[in-house]
């Protein structure tokens, strides 16, 4: 499964990329916020770090224009996805950019038709969302099962990119269902590396190896 760090923090990419756990990263408008740095350029940035796909979304409504705004955020770098959200016309503009040979990300996924929409529009990846699912008591990661399974029926070969993950359990759960893709805030990623044995273990490692008196170095 590939790592998609999902931040506008540059600082927070660079680091989990030098652990080579950055495949592609996401981004959306309130990340963008979050950043609190112009889209163009910290964009330009984070393509400068990860060579994977970067996810930019585009914030217009009507397909024409976000058409427009899909073919200037590609041009930021040749590792740009543009990301459009699922409604009817972000499908047109699926349609028109995947055709000019440009990676799209359809974004605000919440039902399996909707993901078979986008893969006939031609979407290299579509995002469910899950915890925006687990938020109202329905359950994101059937979705992200449903959408496996409908895809591999058909062999479509959109990727599935599981988004709106908030635990590292969500993580686990995807990749046993095989989602192809995840994107997690930093700090989920890491806390993938946590448990509680590990801690434990390595604090009587720690008390032992002082009543050693040894040193390594
Ligand atoms: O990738 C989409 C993600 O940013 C949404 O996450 O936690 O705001 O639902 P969340």
């Amino acid at each position: 499964m590939k790592f998609f760090v999902d931040t506008a923090d540059v600082e927070a990419i660079a680091e989990l990329n030098d652990l080579g756990m950055v495949d592609g990263v996401t981004t959306n408008p309130s990340l963008i916020l979050k950043s609190g740095r112009d889209i163009i350029e910290v964009t330009k940035e984070i393509c400068s770090i990860v060579s994977g796909p970067v996810s930019a979304e585009v914030v217009a409504l009507k397909a024409e224009d976000m058409i427009a705004e899909g073919r200037k955020l590609a041009e930021i770098a040749p590792n740009i996805a543009v990301k459009v959200p699922l409604t009817w016309d972000g499908l047109k503009t699926c349609k028109v950019l995947s055709s000019e040979g440009k990676m799209v990300n359809v974004t605000l996924c919440f039902s399996a038709n909707q993901a078979l929409l986008a893969a006939k529009a031609g979407a290299t990846f579509i995002s469910p969302f899950i915890g925006r699912l687990d938020d109202i008591n329905l359950d994101g990661l059937e979705l992200i099962s449903d959408i496996r399974e409908i895809y591999d029926n058909y062999g479509f070969d959109t990727q599935i990119l599981a988004a709106s993950i908030r635990t590292a359990n969500h993580v686990t759960q995807c990749a046993l269902i095989g989602a192809d893709v995840m994107t997690a805030p930093p700090a989920v990623i890491k806390a993938m590396a946590s448990h509680v044995l590990t801690d434990k273990g390595l604090d009587q490692f720690m008390k032992d190896w002082a009543k050693t008196g040894q040193k390594i170095i």
